[in-house]
């Protein structure tokens, strides 16, 4: 489904959107957009609150790493890898995969 324009989102930064009643972190990192569930692996902060280096992104909360291309746990308190959508850019259109039914 449609979520937001490409050119909203600048290469560096990072935002969420919502994707089946769900919030779903979406990063712009050197151009390459990539979405995970917007919900830590630890406690489920909302990892959009965090920092996006490059294509890691920190956890606020107790500073937990993960890569938004993949959604691995990089480093941190004991916490899950956090799913992933898939993304889809069209035209200046970014389109996030609804998730499987679950
Ligand atoms: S809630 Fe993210 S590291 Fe604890």
């Amino acid at each position: 489904m449609p979520v937001t324009t490409a050119s909203g989102l600048a290469p560096g930064a990072m935002t969420w959107v919502v994707v089946d009643r769900e919030r779903v972190l979406l990063a712009n990192v050197n151009g390459a957009f990539y979405a995970l569930q917007d919900a830590c692996g630890h406690r489920q902060m909302p990892l959009s609150k965090g920092t996006l280096e490059g294509h890691v992104v920190e956890c606020p909360l107790h500073f937990a790493t993960f890569d938004v291309r993949t959604g691995k746990l990089l480093s941190g308190p004991s916490a899950a890898d956090v799913p992933t959508y898939e993304v889809q850019v069209k035209d200046d259109t970014v389109y996030v995969k609804r998730a499987r039914p679950r």
